[in-house]
Formats: structure tokens, sequence, C-alpha cells
């Protein structure tokens, strides 16, 4: 097994995994430093492309990225989303992860569970391609942005299908927006570590938008904490920008490449 992936499970129960998305190279160094896992989420669709959901993003899409996104990570685990539709059958999941993995030099694939698609976990890791899990709130596969596991038949429903992606041989699973009460369960119950998001601190780790914490994407959900407002930052720089063109303040001798 990959020593990062292995690094990343023997953190459960020990220490918080930490995990945000990057989608380009520059973010991805700056995450690099501090993240245990660096996910190039298929949300790019609707934060860098302006789709309205995931749907539309290609795997294409998703491997230019991704390579992206690999040229500034040297420590982290680096987990790349399969695009809707690119897992549909097992050989047709394969052939795609092979080309992520082979394309990305990626350590791993995230696959969102519809709960029949354990088999299709199942022969990837069987080809040595590791993979992330996907419950709760799955934008392939919901349509409506809502919490999930909010009454115990749900929770249990949730943790038959944790436990079998961990038994289909996923190293992690992400936990989308599940109720306290049922994160914890799972969290208790799988041996494999969940990591969160909108899913309370009882998960193994966390991950968020980066774009949303940043205050960039304009996407704010509940438990989403902005630790800056990058829109108010780019904005004021801009402003400036425009103030100093229309006043024939910027360039001045200083920015001239013959110094005069
Ligand atoms: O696409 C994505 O960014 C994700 C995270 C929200 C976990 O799947």
């Amino acid at each position: 097994m990959n020593k990062k992936i292995k690094k990343i499970i023997k953190k459960k129960n020990k220490s918080k995994i930490v995990s945000l998305t990057a989608y380009s190279k520059n973010i991805a160094k700056i995450l690099d430093k501090y993240c245990d896992i660096v996910l190039v989420g298929d949300s790019l669709a609707n934060v860098l492309y302006g789709f309205k959901n995931t749907h539309q993003i290609t795997l294409r899409n998703m491997i230019l990225h991704a390579a992206s996104v690999k040229r500034g990570i040297k420590k982290s685990l680096m987990v790349v989303d399969m695009p809707k539709n690119s897992y549909i059958s097992s050989s047709k999941a394969l052939k795609n992860a092979k080309l992520i993995m082979s394309q990305t030099r990626c350590d791993a694939v995230k696959i969102e569970s519809n709960k029949k698609n354990y088999f299709i976990i199942k022969k990837l890791v069987d080809s040595k391609i590791p993979v992330m899990g996907h419950i709760g709130f799955t934008p392939q596969f919901k349509k409506k942005f809502k919490i999930q596991g909010d009454t115990s038949a749900k929770t249990k429903q949730l943790i038959k299908e944790a436990i079998s992606i961990e038994k289909a041989g996923a190293f992690s699973i992400v936990l989308e927006c599940i109720t306290p009460q049922s994160s914890k369960a799972i969290t208790k119950k799988l041996k494999i570590p969940t990591i969160g998001i909108g899913s309370s601190k009882y998960c193994d780790g966390q991950i968020l938008v980066t774009d949303d914490m940043i205050g960039l994407s304009g996407f704010y959900p509940k438990f989403v904490k902005k630790y800056l407002n990058l829109t108010r930052l780019i904005e004021k720089a801009v402003k400036k920008y425009t103030t100093d063109v229309k006043l024939k303040k910027f360039p001045d001798t200083k920015y001239f490449l013959n110094g005069r």
C-alpha cells in the first residue's frame, strides 16, 4: 500500500486529518504545506466553471486540473474525483481511473456512492487503485442539498452503506452533510477514517472547498467557516488598479522596462 495512504489510515483515533480542495498548482502549493489530503474535487464544475451542478465536468477537465495540482504537491496525499458517468460500469471505471492515475500521478481516486456501486470500488482496489468513498449528500446522484441521516432508519442505511464501502476496500470515506449523530456512529463503526464536510467534529478529519473557506466562491452554506474574504481583497486591489490606470499613475517610470 502507498505510504501516504498508510499514514492517513494510521491517523484514525490519533490525530485529525486536514483536507482541502485544489484545482490548480499555485493553490495546491500553499495547501501542500499544511494539508494531509488535497482533493481535486469535481466541485471544480460549480466553483471554477460556473456550472449549475457537477454533472457537466468531463474526465478531460478533471485530468487537466489534476495535472496542474500535481505540480504544486510534494508531500500531501492527492485524490482526484471521478466525474459523473466516468464509472458507470466496472470496465469503464477501470479504464478511466487508470487514465487519471497515469496522466496526473495522483495517489487515489474518489467515487460517490449510489448505494449500488460498491463493486466498482472493489474492482479498482483489486487493480491496485486506491479509492476514497463518498456518502451522504452526493452531488452526482442527489439533486436537493439537504441534511442526511436525520432519522434512525436513515442512519442505519448510511452505516450500512459505509460498511459496504469499507468492505469493498476503500481507504477512507467522505461524509457530506450528515447529522452529528450519524457521522459519530459511522466513524465509530468503521476502521477506515471518515472525512467530514458539514458533518460535525466527530469525523476523523475535515474537508472544505477552499474557494468557499477563503470567501471566493459565493457559496457559503451554514457549515462553511469563512477564514478570509478574498473577494473583498481582490476587489480592493482591482479598484486601486482601475484608479491608477485612469489617473495615469500606473505604470510610472518604475515599471518601464528600460527604466525610463
Ligand atoms: O467535489 C468536491 O469538492 C468534494 C468535496 C466537497 C468533498 O467532493
